[in-house]
């Protein structure tokens, strides 16, 4: 990271955080004269050479529909694409790389819940149990169903600090609970729920789980078999790889039992205009032609993090945003908003007599990206009575020099409009 006269000593030791930046040619580039400080990862995380290297190699090298052909294009990149799955597994340790359904993001696995499962297996008067600090991906499929079959929406209360208030949690919990739809992580207030208790929390009423896990993944390792939720989706475009990928994963017998929610090519085994037999998971779920070259992609960006030190990246990303709130807390005139006694990644804050567009205008004028407005968590902001916030959100590469480089742009902000 090349801002001057800052804050570079490395956080950690034994973590070389400027190494890992080289892998990630955007970040040496400037904004407006000034070095990128990139704070919007959790919007969309910044891409490792081998993820760029990847869709070159597909597209110039081994690029052809798959499942489809004979030839050897087709059948290399099929079996690039299906070894996707394989990485998964291990990252993830999931028990079968067929529970992975490849989506173009958490929304679309989210939805693919609502739609398939939710629509064969809920009936009017289930409840869905949410929590006050969702993301409207995990909000407006269930209200959608609800309008559709007549489930009912209920959401537990988060406290002032963006803590889910767990007795609340616990006493909306009843036979009547069908699904309990998380977030991992909070988008908005950066929030980390307890999704090991959720979990065995639900499944003692006989709920079904589901992980919003857009904002989890980056940040932290999951071990899908020890978690044993149910369902768990993520975006591969916040796990620095492409846009258009992710993943669905679900427990295999749960897939097995869930209708198609799209129908076309590659999802059947026959077809005649009477009658159709769906193929087995996943393909049940991947009706068209995929998102080919950027699901490799995707894999890559497994294989890459599969690298990583991810004890010392958390203790890095945490003394970030630790050092990060410090800095934002001294500011006179800035309320931090979602203030959780664990955090992952997000710092959302408001300055007084400031719309949060002009603080992200202006802030870009010294090369600080950071993301204003709802966040797509509009009842988190009517929460809090903020219109929007202006939020700053940390990857992998992450410095304490760029917290340095906010505080400083935020203050220059302030004297703009003293
Ligand atoms: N959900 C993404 C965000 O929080 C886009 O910015």
């Amino acid at each position: 990271m090349s801002t001057p006269g800052m804050n570079t000593k490395p956080a950690l030791p034994n973590f070389d955080v400027e190494a890992l930046r080289r892998d990630f040619p955007i970040l040496a580039r400037e904004i407006n004269g000034k070095p990128l400080v990139f704070l919007d990862s959790a919007a969309s995380a910044q891409k490792p050479r081998v993820v760029l290297e990847s869709l070159r190699k597909t597209y110039e090298e081994e690029y052809a529909n798959v499942h489809r052909g004979v030839y050897w294009l087709s059948a290399t990149a099929t079996k690039n694409y299906e070894n996707v799955r394989k990485k998964l597994k291990t990252f993830f340790n999931a028990k079968d790389e067929r529970e992975f359904v490849f989506t173009k993001g958490t929304t679309e696995g989210i939805n693919l819940v609502a739609q398939s499962w939710g629509r064969a297996f809920l009936k009017a008067g289930d409840e869905v149990l949410i929590t006050g600090l969702e993301h409207h991906s995990n909000i407006v499929p269930w209200q959608m169903l609800r309008d559709q079959i007549g489930i009912k929406l209920v959401v537990a209360p988060i406290d002032r600090n963006g803590n889910l208030i767990w007795e609340a949690f616990e006493k909306l919990l009843s036979a009547k609970t069908k699904l309990v739809a998380v977030a991992q992580v909070s988008n908005a207030l950066g929030t980390i729920l307890p999704i090991q208790d959720i979990v065995r929390a639900g499944h003692a009423v006989g709920a079904k789980v589901l992980i919003d896990a857009a904002q989890g993944a980056p940040h932290m390792r999951t071990d899908l078999q020890a978690l044993d939720a149910d369902f768990y989706a993520f975006s591969g475009h916040k796990l620095y790889g492409p846009t258009g990928t992710g993943a669905l994963w679900g427990k295999k017998e749960l897939l097995d039992a869930m209708p198609p929610w799209q129908g076309g090519g590659d999802m059947i085994k026959s077809v005649s205009f009477e009658k159709t037999d769906y193929a087995d998971v996943p393909a049940k779920f991947e009706a068209g032609t995929p998102n080919i070259a950027d699901v490799i992609a995707m894999g890559a960006a497994i294989d890459y993090l599969s690298a990583l030190p991810w004890d010392a990246i958390e203790a890095h990303e945490a003394d970030v945003l630790a050092y990060g709130t410090s800095l934002l807390k001294a500011i006179p005139g800035l309320r931090l908003i979602g203030e959780a006694d664990h955090k992952a990644g997000v710092m959302s804050f408001v300055l007084e007599g400031v719309h949060p567009h002009d603080i992200g205008t202006i802030l870009d004028q010294d090369g600080v990206s950071v993301r204003a407005g709802n966040h797509c968590a509009e009842p988190v902001m009517e929460f809090f009575g903020v219109p929007g916030t202006a939020r700053a959100s940390l990857g992998m590469y992450s410095t304490r020099a760029e917290m340095d480089a906010l505080a400083a742009a935020i203050r220059k902000v302030q004297e703009i409009f003293a």
